[in-house]
């Protein structure tokens, strides 16, 4: 791996203990790293400044300690990562840093590459953040999520979607269903020259194959039968800004060769035209099924997929990185309940070794699902195993179980959320994020009114 990764950085270190502070301050130091030492929580909260960019605090120290700490340099400065050292890591404290928002803790006693391992990673996705929240606005109202996740993987994505960006290279993401492939290519128009353009996006899934190409490139009037007047296609749409292609690996070869030549000459030739337009368009693909075996099989043009895969990014399966659950559970269910007017729950360790142990198909997608759905139908302080669907629990029993719980949990979302709405369907409908359509469909089928 090449190792740009970028040294410079202000760390604010919080120690009693003078020792450590010496040593750890001398490791970071030694690596490039501009270092504030303070030897107590009051100390380190005036040292404190938007100029810090990580924070790492001890979480025994007299007067004020590590979580008092890292709450209020929350408050004060909100970009702020943040990482606990604790002498004896026992999971409320290690569980309460991590919903206070820290990246990460460290357990005493620890070696200089785990401490600077820990201080990279924190430092590369808070940069992400960072960047996230200047070009969207301010802090909570972001139009677009930040993107979660500390496994090794996740944080070289978050590096490539910050180096890719300010250019107009094409970039393939690949990825199974629900893993943040979206995320991912929205994150790198919103990082890019082009954030105040239009972002458009464009599922060949979704439009029947025979409307595929006229929907990407328009048409002129009469190109064929219904089509009465001239349309401009998604590429003209998106001029001057990003077009999002997704699941690529859709596109009937006639099409993949219009695309290629797009690609290649900015130009696009509307059906039915005579004449190419010029366009200004990057453009950013997905797929869920692997692109270089459809090559392969000679589905898919080989020098079309060269073409979009300029910059590849393989987003991971959930169950290969473990390591982000915890960090997912704590951000996604904090945002959740901001969303739905809930307070937020704490979640109790056996429900986290739950969610750890479980295999997560729907990835990151059904992590979400999951935990809205116990916001909703829960509604308690403390969130424990038992709140969880038995599939979750207990995977390796019969399959049958899952499709009967999720229904009664779904229904009982319904239902609460109706009597919530007092029985307004619209806005019920909104709260569970379905159309009014699906709701009434899902009302007929629970036999509700
Ligand atoms: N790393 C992440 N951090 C925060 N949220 C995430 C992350 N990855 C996915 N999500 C959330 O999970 C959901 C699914 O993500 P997304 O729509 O980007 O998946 P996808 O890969 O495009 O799935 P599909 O192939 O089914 O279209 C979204 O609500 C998204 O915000
Ligand atoms: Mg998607």
């Amino acid at each position: 791996m090449e190792s740009t990764t970028c040294r410079r950085g202000r760390i604010l270190l919080a120690e009693d203990d003078l020792s450590v502070l010496e040593a750890l301050s001398l490791a970071l130091r030694h690596t490039g790293y501009d270092v504030l030492t303070a030897r107590n929580g009051r100390e380190a909260l005036r040292m404190l400044s938007p100029e810090v960019d990580l924070l790492i605090s001890d979480l025994w120290m007299p007067q004020m300690d590590g979580l008092a700490l890292l709450d209020e340099a929350r408050k004060a400065v909100p970009a702020l990562q943040t990482v606990i050292i604790t002498g004896n890591a026992t999971v409320p404290s290690a569980v309460r840093a991590m919903k206070l928002g820290a990246f990460d803790y460290l357990t005493k006693p620890f070696t200089p590459p785990d401490l600077l391992d820990v201080v990279e990673r924190a430092l590369e996705q808070g940069q992400l953040n960072r960047d996230l929240t200047t070009l969207t606005g301010s802090g909570a109202d972001t139009q677009i999520e930040s993107l979660i996740g500390r496994s090794p993987a996740m944080l070289e994505v978050a590096q490539t979607i910050r180096r890719v960006a300010p250019f107009k290279s094409t970039v393939l993401v690949e990825g199974e269903s629900g893993t943040g492939k979206e995320l991912v290519v929205r994150a790198i128009h919103q990082l890019s020259p082009r954030h105040s353009q239009a972002f458009i996006a464009f599922n060949c899934a979704a439009v029947p194959s025979n409307l595929v190409e006229s929907e990407l490139f328009g048409h002129e009037r009469g190109a064929f039968t219904g089509a009465d007047t001239r349309t401009s296609g998604y590429f003209e749409a998106a001029n001057g800004g990003t077009l999002f292609i997704d699941e690529v690996g859709e596109l009937e070869p006639s099409v993949q060769t219009k695309l290629l030549r797009a690609l290649e000459t900015d130009m696009v030739m509307p059906v039915g035209a005579t004449r190419e337009k010029s366009v200004d368009v990057r453009v950013l693909a997905a797929t869920n099924t692997n692109l270089a075996q459809a090559v392969e099989e000679k589905h898919f043009r080989a020098d079309l997929f060269y073409r979009l895969n300029v910059v590849r990014i393989e987003l991971p399966p959930l169950r290969n990185r473990p390591e982000d659950i915890a960090l997912l559970t704590a951000s996604l269910l904090a945002r959740l309940a901001r969303e739905l007017h809930l307070p937020e729950p704490v979640v109790e360790p056996g429900m986290a070794a739950a969610l750890q142990r479980y295999r997560w198909p729907g990835n990151v997608r059904e992590l979400r699902n999951v935990l809205e759905s116990i916001l909703v139908l829960r509604q308690k302080a403390v969130l424990t195993e038992a709140d969880l669907p038995e599939y979750i629990r207990n995977p390796d029993a019969q399959r049958q179980a899952s499709g009967l719980d999720l229904d009664m949990a779904e229904r009982e979302a319904i239902e609460r959320t109706l009597r919530q709405h007092h029985g307004d369907r619209t806005a019920a409908a909104n709260t569970l994020r379905i159309s009014v359509r699906t709701l009434y469909r899902k009302m007929a089928r629970y036999g509700l009114s």
